[in-house]
């Protein structure tokens, strides 16, 4: 494994570097089916944009960012982060792109998903993780409820992509919930 952060059964979790920019990664940003229920593939995404985005996040105290990497083959597969993270509140926002499409549905968004709320919890102290998902990524939102998120509400038409309005639903975990479930209870 390459700089393993947080280690799943199929895949693993490193520090997001400049190391792993290729234009693979790059292009993630620009494909209009990776990105059609986020706010990428909007303005183009270029080398320097990237390198940019990772120099920030290496000073940035409230996001970090994951290369996700298939363990069989240590692939750079897409990306993860905790974002917003605020330590007055103790909150802090997932997100995730799988951005090479040979690998979706395999589980990878469940386990980093359970990963990074792990994390949140046990390690940075977190009360409340939450991702915000289109209605339209049925992917995204079943990843949420298996998580153990629950529906908080709905941002009404806050994405606009391909000539449409997008609705988005906001979930949420608490560290209590986080608690029960890990003690095998609703
Ligand atoms: C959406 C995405 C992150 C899902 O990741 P994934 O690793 O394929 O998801 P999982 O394999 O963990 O799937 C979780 C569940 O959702 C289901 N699911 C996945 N994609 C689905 C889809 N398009 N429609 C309906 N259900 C879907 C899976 O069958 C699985 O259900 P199960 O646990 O009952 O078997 C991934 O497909 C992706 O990156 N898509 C493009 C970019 C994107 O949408 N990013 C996310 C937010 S912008």
């Amino acid at each position: 494994m390459i700089n393993p952060f947080l280690t799943g059964n199929k895949i693993y979790l490193s520090p997001l570097s400049k190391a792993d920019i290729s234009e693979k990664y790059i292009s993630w940003l620009n494909d209009k089916e990776i990105c059609r229920d986020n706010s990428h593939a909007t303005f183009p995404n270029t080398r320097s944009k990237t390198i940019a985005y990772i120099e920030n996040l290496e000073k940035s105290k409230d996001e970090v960012a994951f290369a996700i990497r298939w363990k069989k083959n240590d692939m750079h597969i897409g990306n993860a982060a905790m974002q917003k993270i605020d330590r007055v509140n103790r909150s802090a926002e997932l997100a995730i792109i799988i951005g090479d499409k040979k690998y979706w549905g395999k589980g990878i968004a469940s386990e980093v998903y359970q990963l990074l709320i792990e994390y949140g919890f046990d390690t940075l102290n977190l009360n409340r993780i939450s991702s915000g998902q289109t209605l339209a990524n049925k992917g995204m939102i079943k990843v949420c409820e298996k998580s153990g998120m629950k529906r908080e509400g709905v941002l009404r038409q806050i994405l606009y992509k391909e000539g449409k309005y997008l609705d988005a639903g906001i979930y949420s975990i608490l560290k209590k919930e986080f608690e029960m479930k890990r003690k095998g209870k609703k």
